[in-house]
């Protein structure tokens, strides 16, 4: 089936209330982007008409997602008059023949797992998996090897409460299916909703037919709390892992590892466990080594950590970076950087060594200025670099030096110590007197 005969339809309006957030539900995040995000970035490999519904903190939906995508369509529902995936459906308009509808809330959908919904021999495709814990589910009610009809679990009787196999929430509707039965819904059940899963047993009793479609639980788990969110991420991450593996990246303990959606890799890089890897990161032929924590950053043919920290719009190339060392909106480049230190809003050249305990003090409580160090300095140890400074090439500054001198020429030596004193015996003397 081409992308212009299907139009997506993703319900992205109800509130969530099992999630106990103020944020709404579509909006929680799976591998650092909204749930919302996965499903219509799958929907976008199949389809160019895409209608997302909202209602419940529309704006905050709209502008996240609009963020990153355009052409998409907005429809806003009339919860309170029409409540429930069925009145979700009121104000849709789908252009193309064949609609599939998603819930908002399977951000572990892929455009394959949907590839059984395209067949166009049925008037209805919906999805079933069956559960030993069946529990949440509307239940889907088969006789004579036929679908009859979907009964949500608050309106179940005990007969039906014990049927396993359950409603996995997507559905394929030719167009005129939904034009026909939508504004038939009655609210008439236990929620006083509008129940889209009531189309089927409309269309049933039309003798329309319907295909149930077995589908694998893990592309369709619905995330309606907080566990099901983490038990969603954890999926989502061993894939995201495996890809990755499979493209020659080294990862040590593997599920100890988190790595979101946007990060990408090059040539052999190596991972050790506990790494965290989020936003735009870059790694390219590098070793991370364990309990290193790096955003937004890019990394080339470096090792960084243990346990370093590179924040936001960092970019390290040929560069060691040892432990407890962070580095934040930084270029560092053929640097040593290993132990103890903070780099932050600094431009640092070839050949330059960081001290331990060397700081870029970039912050005078409310502005951000720049610090630029040039090629081969000696920076010693406890220094404090106070921005905003340039540090020319072939510099050496002193260990304990707080270089306050807006710009230092090449060649010299930057050193402010106090005289060392020593005073004998103090120290006998002094503990002697107040024993
Ligand atoms: C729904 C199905 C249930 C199925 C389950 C699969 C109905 C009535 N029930 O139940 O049979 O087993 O999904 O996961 O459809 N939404 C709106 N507007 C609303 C209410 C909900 O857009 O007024 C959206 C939600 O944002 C969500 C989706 O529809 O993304 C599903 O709603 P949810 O409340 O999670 O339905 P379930 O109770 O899980
Ligand atoms: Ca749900």
């Amino acid at each position: 089936m081409k992308k212009e005969d299907i139009s997506i339809v993703i319900l992205a309006a109800g509130k969530g209330s099992r999630m106990k957030s103020p944020t709404p539900k579509v909006l929680h995040s799976i591998s650092g982007k909204p749930m919302l995000y996965h499903i219509i970035k799958a929907s976008l490999e199949i389809s160019d008409d895409i209608s997302v519904v909202v209602a419940h903190q529309k704006e905050k939906v709209i502008e996240e997602m609009s963020a990153y995508f355009e052409n998409i369509h907005f429809v806003v529902q009339d919860e309170e008059n029409f409540p429930g995936t069925g009145g979700a459906m009121m104000g849709v308009v789908p252009k193309n023949e064949k609609v599939l509808v998603l819930n908002g809330d399977m951000p572990l959908i892929t455009s394959a797992s949907l590839q059984g919904f395209l067949d166009t021999s049925s008037d209805v495709i919906m999805s079933i998996f069956d559960l030993k814990d069946p529990s949440g589910y509307g239940r889907v009610i088969i006789e004579n090897e036929a679908v009859q009809y979907i009964v949500e679990q608050k309106d179940a009787n005990e007969t039906e409460l014990k049927t396993t196999t359950v409603n996995a929430g997507i559905y394929a509707f030719s167009k005129s299916v939904i034009e026909k039965y939508t504004p038939l819904l009655s609210n008439d059940n236990a929620q006083e909703e509008y129940y889209l899963t009531d189309l089927i047993a409309m269309a049933k009793n039309d003798g329309l037919s319907i295909s149930p479609l077995l589908v694998n639980e893990e592309n369709f788990k619905g995330v309606n709390s907080k566990k099901d969110l983490s038990d969603s991420e954890e999926i989502m991450q061993t894939r995201i892992k495996t890809k990755w593996m499979n493209a020659g990246v080294i990862m040590q303990l593997p599920q100890t590892i988190y790595i979101e959606e946007s990060v990408a890799f090059e040539g052999e890089c190596k991972l050790e466990n506990g790494v965290r890897l989020t936003g735009e990161t870059l790694i390219n032929n590098s070793h991370i080594k364990a309990h290193s924590v790096i955003e937004d950053s890019v990394v080339k043919n470096s090792d960084v950590g243990p346990l370093a920290h590179l924040r936001p719009a960092s970019y390290i190339e040929d560069t060691h970076i040892g432990n407890f060392v962070e580095v934040k909106k930084s270029s560092l480049k053929g640097v040593k950087a290993g132990h103890l230190s903070y780099i932050g809003d600094a431009q640092v050249d070839e050949g330059t060594n960081i001290g331990a305990g060397t700081i870029t003090c970039n912050y005078d409580g409310v502005k951000k200025y720049k610090t630029i160090i040039g090629k081969n300095v000696f920076i010693g140890s406890d220094s404090q670099l106070i921005a905003p400074i340039t540090i020319k090439d072939d510099v050496m500054i002193a260990a304990g030096t707080t270089v306050t001198s807006g710009v230092v020429e090449s060649g010299n030596l930057v050193l402010s110590r106090t005289k060392l004193r020593l005073v004998k015996d103090f120290y006998y003397k002094f503990f002697a007197k107040k024993q």
